[in-house]
């Protein structure tokens, strides 16, 4: 080869690498924070796993009388198996059969959204959303536009005439109060799940909160015997509150500002569901879900061009900032 051909070659090559570098750029997989943080965002956990944890708990009296400060209602320990408590019945009013008892083998919503439809991080708070929004995300769960494995099972074995019911129901309902305070840090205590929910590690220390919302029960048992008006401490990125509301009240020159179409307190518009005082664990994954594709359909078309723009860290500061609005 001569050694014009080979210098020809060499810078061949050279643009080679030029040109590659770029695409192998583009193949980095912007997703993969988010997915990773849907181990904390979803808080899995299974019937199976909550056996094994009340097994080897310390073996406690099935026949205790369990009582909550400032409750006139009582059960007993093994009531709870079979049993929704309503801790607070003066906060609601009657529940349609649907929410307290289920039909066929459509549950009882009341059993993973409480009576008074406050819901944990897990589940979702459906006090006070728009009954339209309700029957319209029930459809989704069901045909798989939204995926939720528990929605979705649930929504199969339900009837339209119960959907409507539950939802009239849980939307003339209001969360009446902030029940999550939220808290701007640097480091937070070492967590798992345990029952659905993130618990302290005992004994585990802190460690970098990272990009990532940490919300945990100011008191665990409360929230394990269903207490509705439990309280909950969200932890967040330092400085997430102010950026959130940037990007909440004028778009930070990224998106569209969310007051724009959720009202300008965030408390919601129409069919637009609210987002202030919510479960900012619960906010950002559902903008991580609509990220990865798992929220689809005609009425996310909005939502899917906001999320296009957004990073985790944007995401959990506009969930912090929408978490400390009050109600
Ligand atoms: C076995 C537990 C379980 C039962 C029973 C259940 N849900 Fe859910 N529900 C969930 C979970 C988990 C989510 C969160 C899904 C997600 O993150 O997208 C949810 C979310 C929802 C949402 C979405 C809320 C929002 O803001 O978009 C609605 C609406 C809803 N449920 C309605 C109901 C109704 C009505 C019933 C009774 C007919 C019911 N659910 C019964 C577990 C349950
Ligand atoms: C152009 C209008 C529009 C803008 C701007 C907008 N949203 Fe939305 N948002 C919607 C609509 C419509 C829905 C309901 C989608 C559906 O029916 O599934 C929604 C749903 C949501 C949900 C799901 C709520 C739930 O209960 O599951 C979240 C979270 C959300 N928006 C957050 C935001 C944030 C944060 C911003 C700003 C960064 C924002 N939205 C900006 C229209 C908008």
């Amino acid at each position: 080869m001569s050694v014009r051909r080979w210098a020809v070659w060499a810078g061949w090559l050279v643009s080679l690498t030029w040109v590659a570098m770029p695409v192998s750029g583009q193949a980095v997989d912007v997703h993969a924070p988010m997915r990773a943080a849907m181990a904390w965002l979803a808080t899995p956990w299974s019937d199976a796993q909550e056996k094994a944890l009340q097994a080897h708990s310390p073996p406690r009296d099935r026949d205790a009388i369990l009582r909550l400060p400032g409750s006139t209602r009582t059960y007993r320990r093994a009531q709870l198996a079979s049993t929704i408590p309503d801790w607070w019945p003066q906060d609601h009013p009657a529940m349609p059969t649907i929410v307290a008892r289920g039909r066929g083998k459509g549950l009882p919503c009341a059993e993973c959204h409480g009576p008074g439809g406050k819901g944990i991080a897990h589940t979702a708070t459906l006090a006070g959303l728009p009954a339209g929004y309700i029957v319209e995300q029930l459809q989704a769960f069901r045909d798989g536009s939204r995926v939720n494995d528990e929605m979705h099972f649930e929504a199969s074995h339900v009837s339209v005439a119960d959907v409507r019911e539950a939802a009239a129901y849980f939307s003339g309902l209001r969360l009446t109060s902030r029940r999550v305070h939220v808290v701007q840090v640097a480091r937070v205590p070492k967590t798992h799940v345990e029952s659905w929910m993130l618990v302290r590690t005992r004994g585990g220390g802190t460690q970098a909160i990272g990009d990532r919302v940490i919300e945990l029960p100011l008191n665990e048992e409360h929230v394990r015997l269903g207490d509705e008006r439990a309280r909950f401490v969200a932890y967040v990125p330092s400085g997430s509150v102010a950026r959130g509301r940037l990007l909440a009240t004028s778009g930070a020159g990224k998106v569209a500002a969310c007051a724009s179409c959720h009202g300008a307190d965030l408390r919601g518009v129409a069919n637009i569901p609210p987002l202030a005082g919510r479960s900012p664990t619960y906010i950002t994954r559902q903008l991580v879900q609509l990220a990865l594709g798992n929220r689809q359909g005609v009425a996310n078309q909005p939502m899917q061009h906001e999320v296009s723009r957004l990073s985790l860290r944007d995401m959990i500061s506009v969930a912090a900032y929408a978490a400390s609005l009050k109600p």
